[in-house]
């Protein structure tokens, strides 16, 4: 049997990198997908090929649909179709509301949200059509409780959850199964931009004494793609050391 074709956004970052490698760990071809022209994408397959993988790249903006389009166009025609989608790729912008301009906004409601839509309409239909597929949306423990600091980013992240509950019915009969990840705070170089004091403070709330680790969320993934998972769509799973039960 041919293995399976998983694409990755934002697949060289650090939640990313992590789940390229436990997908590829649980015997899946990877592409991870960076934005075009990005600078250290050699030195990142280098890297990784040292470590034992052999992943592939696409290259597309996710906040673009026609640069969604044509990669997947791409991956399609050198690849293979896209089996496993992990619609990972996203920023923060973070402020208080009330000194939020429009372009933060729009960067993390266009990267964040927006992005999913872009990607999974390219994928979704041939998923349904061949009758097996995998979306995997990148939620937030921010897009649940809220965050000070973070209305754009916990705006998108809470749309992310009605997207993938609204899309899960719709291919549920197809086998195609669309479940979030919400993650709490993970040591990626998105939580160390936060300052040091603000970051002490949110780890001194969580019951776990830590933070999560990449990896931690690469198994979550590696989990959701495979065929036992089948049964498990439209949910959201919180992985996030305590932080936030409900
Ligand atoms: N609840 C209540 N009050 C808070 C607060 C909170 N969580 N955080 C800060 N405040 C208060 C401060 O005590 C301060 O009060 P005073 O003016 O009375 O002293 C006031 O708000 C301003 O705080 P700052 O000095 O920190 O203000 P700032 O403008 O320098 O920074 C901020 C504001 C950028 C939002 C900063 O507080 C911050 O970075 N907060 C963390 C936001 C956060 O958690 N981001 C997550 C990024 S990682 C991620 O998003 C991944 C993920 O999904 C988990
Ligand atoms: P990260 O290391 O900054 O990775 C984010 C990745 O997204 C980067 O590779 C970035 O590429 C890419 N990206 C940004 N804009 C893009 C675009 N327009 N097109 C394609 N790729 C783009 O952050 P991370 O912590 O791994 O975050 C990954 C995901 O997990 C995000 O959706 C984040 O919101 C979510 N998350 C993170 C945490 C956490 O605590 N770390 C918790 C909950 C959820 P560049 O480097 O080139 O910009």
């Amino acid at each position: 049997m041919s293995k399976k074709v998983a694409l990755v956004t934002g697949g060289m970052g650090g939640l990313g990198t992590a789940i390229c490698k436990a997908l590829a760990q649980s015997g899946h071809t990877v592409v991870a997908n960076c934005l075009p022209g990005f600078p250290p994408k050699d030195e990142w397959l280098a890297r990784t090929k040292a470590e034992g993988f052999d992943f592939r790249v696409a290259e597309g903006d996710v906040s673009d649909f026609d640069s969604c389009a044509s990669m997947v166009k791409r991956i399609e025609s050198e690849i293979g179709p896209v089996d496993v989608l992990v619609n990972n790729a996203g920023i923060t912008r973070d402020g208080m509301f009330r000194k939020m301009d429009k372009s933060q906004w729009d960067a993390v409601l266009t990267i964040n949200l927006d992005s999913v839509f872009n990607v999974t309409r390219q994928v979704l239909e041939g998923m349904a059509e061949r009758g097996w597929g995998r979306v995997i949306n990148i939620s937030s423990v921010n897009g649940i409780k809220g965050q000070f600091g973070q209305a754009n980013y916990s705006a998108a992240k809470a749309g992310i959850l009605g997207f993938s509950k609204a899309i899960a019915q719709e291919v549920a009969k197809k086998g195609v199964t669309v479940n979030a990840i919400a993650p709490g705070y993970i040591a990626t170089d998105m939580v160390m931009a936060i300052k040091q004091e603000v970051r002490d403070s949110i780890t001194a709330t969580i019951p776990a004494g830590r933070m999560g680790t990449p990896e931690e969320i690469g198994g979550l993934c590696a989990y959701l793609a495979s065929d036992i998972a089948g049964y498990m769509t439209g949910a959201t799973l919180n992985i996030n050391g305590g932080l936030h039960m409900y």
